[in-house]
């Protein structure tokens, strides 16, 4: 393994602002750091998949009374933004390394406004069509967790998981809310997040995708 992956194992360990859920283990939702009476009162957007984070990070820097909460299953994904919220004083972010199968473990319901999906697999072969993170199952623990009004932002380079996206929440009862094809092309919208680029959108940037956009609501 190469040491840099190494390094950012163990360093991740020692960071104040990650949480590691073990398979196995439980907690209630209300014991995790979120639920601190510190952040009562703050609106909380969660994002899975977060990989390294960029987008936890720009909205928890833009927006201070809002608690971001970003999820991905590899710690050292999560190591390069845990470091750059500390680096940057924000206090109002926090990493769980855990599945996302597992969401309703670690969040109460109806406490969440916002839940980002960016760049997730689009899963292509129809045997693993069931770990897409908009297939039926997931869309429930959404609507289980999102507040009245809440909703749910994809970002996809995937034609695949874009059209697959908007049957699905249809046939599920959710109603889409904006949409674009090319956020970069579109007409500019705030949900857009234009700004922030992650990792994953950059190398799929580089190889010609356009940047696919869907906001639902399951309520
Ligand atoms: C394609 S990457 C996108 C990462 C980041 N959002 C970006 O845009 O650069 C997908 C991420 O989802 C994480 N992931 C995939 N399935 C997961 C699961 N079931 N539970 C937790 N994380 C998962 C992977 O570890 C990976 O970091």
């Amino acid at each position: 393994m190469a040491k840099t992956k190494l390094h950012k194992y163990e360093r991740v360990k020692q960071l104040s602002n990650v949480t590691f859920s073990e398979f196995g283990e439980s907690h209630p939702p209300v014991s995790y750091p979120w639920y601190n009476e510190r952040y009562e009162g703050m609106e909380k957007i969660l994002e899975l998949g977060c990989g390294k984070g960029e987008h936890s990070l720009a909205f928890a820097a833009a927006n201070p009374h809002k608690f971001c909460v970003g999820i991905d299953g590899k710690s050292h994904r999560l190591c390069d933004g845990a470091e750059k919220a500390i680096d940057k004083g924000l206090g109002n972010i926090h990493f769980l390394r855990g599945r996302i199968e597992r969401i309703t473990e670690f969040f109460v319901e109806h406490s969440i406004s916002q839940v980002w999906l960016t760049f997730p697999d689009p899963h292509p072969k129809t045997r693993s069509i069931k770990s897409r993170l908009t297939a039926a199952p997931f869309l429930d623990d959404y609507a289980s967790l999102l507040i009245s009004g809440g909703m749910v932002c994809l970002k996809t380079d995937s034609d695949l998981l874009y059209n697959y996206t908007r049957e699905s929440v249809e046939q599920w009862g959710g109603h889409v809310i904006e949409t674009s094809d090319n956020i970069y092309e579109s007409c500019d919208h705030p949900l857009y997040a234009r700004e922030v680029v992650s990792a994953f959108q950059k190398k799929a940037q580089a190889k010609g995708a356009s940047i696919k956009f869907i906001a639902f609501r399951l309520n």
